[in-house]
């Protein structure tokens, strides 16, 4: 037997919460370290750079699989997100992935929408949280079953998410969940555009237009040096011919509190974009210098 079948056969899909328990509890017993990575499926390579780094921080890497309803709004692509759970499958089990938890809706939520709700406060209304509200409550909300579910030593998420994590790590804190977070870095195309599970719904005229997203951030980043008001101009201009994008904000944020910096700030920050291509929605970040 090929080393990539072995792999494939020592892939376990489990669908249930109570199987999930079960079979990390028994890796637990016999002293495994448990890595999670929280997605929604349709991996592509910036899910499977996730993968790769939880193979190195822990004996066991759960991979989840769950398109959460509670972290959508009514209007929502939650009917149209890919599913392609037997591709993931494939990809995870090429990667010795030990456990991949695909529950259903039912099995996450067997009353419905849960009442219960984590709250992901002011900062979740901002940004992706103003746009899609309750998005953050939602996301968390499933991060914390998850983590309740698993209870994982360290969990993987993508920096591409960029308020997804902070948002995340800031739970983790508050909540005094006994778990690391660790973040990978985006995975980008050669031309730049950040890796995406939405990126499968543009066409080609919707793909090249959807480089802007990273050439503001590059035309930020490269005027970062001359002050704040300076970068933000550069970054909305870089949106200023391109038909069929609509961008939705472009701020640039403190890391360590998630608000706008001042006009005056200096030093390290991120700026933050979404735009609807056409009838989809990217998002993607970039850490910049700014110099007052
Ligand atoms: O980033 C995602 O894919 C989702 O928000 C997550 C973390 C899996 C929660 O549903």
């Amino acid at each position: 037997m090929t080393e990539a079948a072995k792999r494939a056969e020592a892939t376990r899909v489990v669908s249930t919460i109570s199987g999930l328990r079960a079979a990390l509890d028994e890796r637990r017993r016999g002293g495994a370290s448990v890595a999670l990575v929280p997605t929604m499926g349709a991996l592509h390579e910036g899910h499977l750079a996730l993968v790769r780094r939880a193979r190195e921080l822990a004996d066991v890497v759960v991979v989840s699989i769950f398109v959460n309803p509670l972290q959508f709004g009514p209007s929502e692509d939650l009917d149209r997100y890919p599913r392609t759970l037997d591709a993931d499958v494939a990809a995870l089990a090429g990667l010795g992935v030990e456990v991949v938890f695909a529950p259903s809706v039912a099995e996450m939520y067997p009353a419905g929408a849960s009442p219960t709700r984590v709250v992901a406060g002011s900062v979740g209304g901002l940004y992706e949280g103003a746009s899609r509200p309750g998005h953050f409550d939602g996301m968390l909300t499933v991060v914390a079953k998850l983590f309740s579910i698993a209870q994982p030593d360290v969990a993987v998420f993508g920096q591409k998410d960029a308020q997804q994590v902070f948002l995340v790590r800031r739970m983790v804190r508050d909540l005094d969940l006994r778990l690391e977070v660790d973040v990978v870095p985006t995975v980008r195309e050669a031309d730049g555009l950040a890796l995406s599970s939405r990126n499968r719904f543009l066409d080609d005229t919707g793909r090249r237009a959807a480089l802007v997203l990273s050439e503001a951030l590059g035309a930020a980043a490269d005027s970062a040096g001359e002050g704040v008001d300076e970068a933000l101009a550069e970054a909305v201009a870089a949106f200023g011919d391109h038909d069929g994008v609509e961008l939705d904000y472009f701020v640039i944020v403190d890391p360590e509190t998630f608000l706008p910096v001042a006009a005056d700030a200096s030093g390290p920050a991120l700026a933050l974009v979404a735009a609807n291509v056409g009838s989809t929605r990217l998002i993607d970040n970039r850490a910049v210098i700014l110099a007052s």
